[in-house]
């Protein structure tokens, strides 16, 4: 059944535009869109926005001179634009109020647009970077080329010029950029239906990476497979696919790749659903993931066959059972049994069930049958997995067992090497260890354990504010959900006020300085509902030092952080951008009432064994901390 509207979608960026858009990962400044009644065949409205981009400070010289040429647009009129989600939010009022919402009873719409760009590569990434919910109906649009080649049976059709050429219409006269293009594609429209065209079947967006398993004889297309490099380690394959948002990865498509020792490397190999996403995703070269660039590269089928292929029939079976989220156990005692790891889910808190029982837990194991220490757990849903990963350190036995996310693609590869033959045959404790930690004797746990508190410039903690009176430690780690798992070893920190009230903050140690930026690419700006009510929380990654800072004489901290995580990179060529360090609004902390007059001398704190165990002499001024 075809679709009563069509909305011409187009979109430009700060940086490059045509074939190129997205490609450089520069922010929508422009929304153009047109709706258009297909049974009368005609347009019904049209509307354009200029989108502010983030940060706002730099918004002067926020415009390539590429783009000012090709645009016609300055930063004035940019400037005065609204935020993404705020034009987002009016793209969605304006579908209610012509009556073609698809929640509101509204008539069907599907967008059209000149090629995948506007969707794929710019509002599906860009959204996703910056956290703003995007409505589902951006997961299905026309590909104005493609339809234009499927009924008119060409094939040189590179843009809406060409198109416009083709019939031997006229370029429309507008003298804004967006709104030509808009009102070029409703004429092309307006000729394709009334030649007779229907538009039938839409391009689709794959909202989420499905699992699947891969087999050693299966066939891998050469031009549908890339390698990325650069990784922070502790990507799981939903963190790669939401990288690539917007693209179609296949089931089961991300293999992350393992050293001979069993670790992630920072490489996967991703495969896509067709060589025009492949292509798309080559174009992702060197975009972001929080500071670190990603290297993106045209690979093999053989390449993805080999890290994600399987030969070993166990895993197969193991694999094919369905779960949704695959869990890695590792530092399980030697002689754990499938009923102690079904136990240790099954306890409180985070109860949570294990798929189909005994038959979701897979051993790893030499090829002489002792363990490893590893086993892989399935999971029926995202949700249930979730509860597992808080699990993340709990104790089984004497050991903490240490909770990943994990792949079909490294339940394979686990079990490739664990069999190898060669496999060195050591105990299996010594090549587990730096990742497991054994129980610390226990110990009465000073006031001030210091030597908890990091200190450095690694940027490997993450400040969280705004939470709410009253939020605990476990509110916390319900709203970081699985990058809790990345959290140190009683690296949880809550400040409070010399009254000893809650002031909003917490501090929290991740493992590194990765985890402590997918943290907060994942979580900043999300609600936190608590009492219910929703609070905003910030997630901003931080240094030991910027952290001792505050825990310890409560000055607020400064030049110290970038404002607030920032996914777009800002353009090197624009130098005022960079001196003047940008001040977070430290409104919260501003409003402590510390008294700290001048900044206490950190040295001698942070050394100061005695400081421990006389919590009574401890300074007016000084923040109570709460250890977890
Ligand atoms: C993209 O994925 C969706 C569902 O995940 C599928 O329906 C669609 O056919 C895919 N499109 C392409 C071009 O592979
Ligand atoms: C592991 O994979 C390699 C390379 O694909 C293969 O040659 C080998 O036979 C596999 N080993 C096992 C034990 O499955």
């Amino acid at each position: 059944m075809a679709v009563s509207y069509l909305v011409a979608l187009f979109c430009a960026s700060a940086g490059k535009n045509g074939e190129e858009l997205g490609s450089d990962e520069e922010q929508i400044i422009l929304f153009v869109y047109l709706l258009y009644d297909v049974t009368n065949n005609k347009v019904v409205a049209l509307q354009q926005h200029y989108v502010k981009p983030q940060p706002n400070e730099l918004s002067e010289t926020v415009l390539t001179e590429e783009c000012k040429t090709e645009t016609g647009l300055d930063e004035n009129m940019i400037k005065n634009g609204q935020p993404l989600d705020h034009v987002l939010e009016e793209f969605d009022r304006f579908l209610y109020s012509k009556g073609v919402h698809p929640d509101h009873g509204g008539k069907s719409f599907c967008f059209v647009s000149d090629g995948p760009n506007h969707i794929r590569q710019c509002f599906h990434p860009e959204t996703c970077n910056k956290n703003i919910n995007l409505p589902a109906y951006f997961n299905k649009y026309y590909d104005l080329r493609k339809e234009f080649k499927k009924y008119y049976k060409t094939d040189v059709i590179k843009n809406i010029k060409a198109m416009l050429d083709y019939l031997g219409l006229e370029g429309d006269q507008s003298v804004e950029y967006g709104v030509r293009q808009c009102q070029e594609m409703a004429s092309i429209v307006h000729r394709l239906i009334n030649d007779g065209h229907v538009f039938g079947e839409s391009d689709i967006v794959s909202e989420r990476l499905e699992p699947g398993i891969c087999s050693k004889n299966e066939f891998v297309d050469d031009n549908s497979v890339v390698r990325a490099r650069g990784l922070p380690w502790q990507s799981s394959d939903q963190d790669i696919a939401r990288f690539f948002k917007g693209l179609n990865i296949s089931k089961g498509g991300v293999a992350l790749c393992l050293s001979p020792q069993g670790r992630r490397n920072g490489e996967a190999l991703v495969r896509f659903e067709s060589e025009e996403h492949r292509d798309l995703a080559i174009r992702r070269h060197k975009h972001h993931i929080g500071q670190r660039y990603i290297e993106v590269y045209k690979a093999t089928g053989k390449d993805f066959i080999n890290v994600a292929g399987g030969s070993n029939t166990e895993a197969q079976a193991f694999l094919s059972r369905g779960g949704q989220v695959i869990i890695r156990m590792r530092g399980l005692p030697f002689t754990a049994t499938t009923q102690q790891v079904l136990d240790f889910f099954s306890r409180d808190p985070n109860q949570c069930i294990v798929l189909d029982g005994e038959d979701g837990i897979l051993f790893v194991h030499y090829p002489d049958g002792r363990s490893t220490g590893d086993a892989f757990v399935l999971f029926a849903s995202e949700e249930e997995a979730n509860k597992a990963l808080k699990k993340h350190r709990d104790i089984m036995g004497t050991r903490y067992i240490e909770l990943f996310k994990s792949t079909t693609a490294e339940v394979q590869q686990v079990l490739n090497r664990s069999m190898d033959p060669r496999n060195p045959e050591q105990p299996a404790d010594s090549q587990l260890s730096p990742l497991i930690a054994q129980i610390p004797q226990q110990t009465t746990l000073p006031m001030l354990p210091q030597n908890f508190i990091t200190s450095g410039t690694r940027r490997d903690c993450v400040r969280l504010r705004n939470l709410p009176t009253g939020a605990q430690v476990t509110d916390i780690l319900t709203f970081l959900g699985e990058y809790s798992q990345f959290i140190v070893y009683q690296g949880v920190h809550m400040v409070y006020t010399s009254q000893g009230e809650a002031s909003g903050e917490a501090f929290i140690q991740m493992e590194s300085e990765e985890a402590a930026v997918l943290t907060s690419i994942n979580r900043h700006r999300r609600q936190m509902i608590f009492a219910n009510k929703k609070r905003i929380i910030d997630v901003i990654p931080c240094s030991g030092d910027d952290m001792s800072l505050v825990l310890t004489n409560g000055m607020p901290m400064t030049a110290a952080l970038p404002p607030a995580v920032a996914p777009m990179i800002q353009r090197q060529l624009i130098p005022t951008a960079v001196s003047p360090p940008t001040m977070i609004p430290t409104s919260s902390i501003a409003s402590l009432p510390y008294q700290m007059p001048q900044p206490a001398p950190m040295q001698a704190f942070q050394h100061h064994p005695a400081m421990t165990h006389i919590p009574a002499q401890r300074p007016a001024y000084f923040p109570p901390i709460l250890y977890w």
